[in-house]
C-alpha cells in the first residue's frame, strides 16, 4: 500500500510545537516577529506571502507586511531592509522572489542582515549550510528533510536523486540530504539519461517547476517520491511536477500537490523565525 506523506498533518504538528514556544517566550515579555516585504501584483506570490501571514497569526508571530508597488526602486527597497535590519521588534525578514526584473535580487537578499534572514539565502547562512554549522536551514528543503523523517524515512545510505538545481530548492536540498548520509545525485536540464538517473532513486526529490513531467518509468518500483512542484495542468487544477496519479502504485509513499511540501515550507519559515527570536533574545 501506498503511503501519501501528508504535509498538512504534518505540518500542524510542526506549528503546534512553534506555538507552545511562542507563547513561552511570550509569558518571558519575548514577541516573536516576521517582516515580509513584497513588490508587485504577482498573483502566486500574493497568495504565498497571505499564507505566512496567516501562519503567523496562528502561532502568535506578529507580522509586518510591506506590499510594495512595481515601480519601487532597489534604493527604496535597501532603505526599508536597512530599517528593518535595526528594528528590534522585527526577528526575521523575508523579501519574496522573484522580485520584478529591474530589481537586483542579489543586492536586496545580501542587504538583509544574515541574523534576520529566516530564508537562509544570504551568502553567510549558504556557505554555513555547505559545512553543516547553520542557524538557519532554507525552508523547502527543510520542510522535505521533516517529512521523511517524520515518516520515519531513513536516508542513510539512501541513493536520493534530485531533480532541479535552483539556488532555493534543489542545490539546497542535495546539501541537506548529504548532511543526512544519503547518496546524492542532482539533476537539471542538461543530465544525459534523466529517465535511468531518476528510474535509479530511492528518494527522488523533484523541483523543476513542470507539470506532471515525472511520469511512471521514471521511477522505481518502491521508491518515495516528494514532489516540490506546484503547477497548473491542462484544466487549471493544482498539481505537482510528477504525474501523481500515474505512480502512485509504482511506489511506496508520495507527497500530494497540495497539501505535501507547500505547507512544510510555511511551517520552516515559522520555526526559522522563532529561531531567529530566541538567538536575539536569549543570549
Ligand atoms: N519564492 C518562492 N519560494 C520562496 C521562498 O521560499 N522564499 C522567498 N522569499 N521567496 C520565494
Amino acid at each position: 500500500m501506498t503511503k501519501i506523506i501528508n504535509g498538512k498533518e504534518i505540518s500542524a504538528a510542526v506549528k503546534e510545537r512553534i506555538k507552545g514556544e511562542v507563547t513561552s517566550l511570550r509569558e518571558k515579555g519575548i514577541e516573536v516577529g516576521l517582516a515580509v516585504i513584497i513588490v508587485g501584483d504577482d498573483p502566486a506570490s500574493k497568495v504565498y506571502v497571505a499564507n505566512k501571514e496567516k501562519a503567523c497569526e496562528q502561532l502568535g508571530i506578529n507580522s509586518y507586511k510591506y506590499a510594495l508597488p512595481e515601480e519601487t526602486t532597489n534604493e527604496e527597497l535597501l532603505e526599508l531592509v536597512k530599517k528593518l535590519n535595526n528594528d528590534d521588534k522585527v526577528n526575521g525578514i523575508l523579501c519574496q522572489l522573484p522580485l520584478p526584473k529591474h530589481l537586483d535580487e542579489s543586492l536586496i537578499i545580501n542587504s538583509i542582515v544574515p541574523e534576520k534572514d529566516v530564508d537562509a539565502f544570504h551568502p553567510q547562512n549558504v556557505g554555513k549550510i555547505m559545512i553543516g554549522d547553520f542557524d538557519f536551514l532554507p525552508c523547502t528543503p527543510a520542510g522535505v528533510i521533516e517529512m521523511l523523517k517524520y515518516s520515519n524515512i531513513d536516508m542513510t545510505g539512501k541513493k536520493c536523486v534530485v531533480v532541479g538545481r535552483s539556488n532555493i530548492v534543489g542545490k539546497p536540498m542535495s546539501m541537506l540530504l548529504l548532511h543526512n548520509n544519503a547518496t546524492v545525485t542532482v539533476c537539471h536540464s542538461r543530465t544525459k539519461n534523466l529517465k535511468d538517473e531518476c528510474a535509479a532513486a530511492d528518494i527522488l526529490v523533484v523541483a523543476i517547476g513542470r507539470a506532471k513531467f515525472i511520469t511512471a518509468d521514471m521511477v522505481k518500483e518502491g521508491a518515495v517520491v516528494i514532489d516540490v512542484g506546484m503547477n497548473r495542468d491542462e484544466n487549471g487544477k493544482l498539481c505537482g511536477d510528477v504525474d501523481y496519479d500515474a505512480v502512485f502504485d509504482k511506489v511506496s509513499a508520495i507527497t500530494p500537490v497540495p497539501g505535501g511540501v507547500g505547507p512544510m515550507t510555511i511551517a520552516m519559515l515559522m520555526q526559522n523565525t522563532l529561531t531567529a527570536a530566541k538567538k536575539q533574545n536569549l543570549k
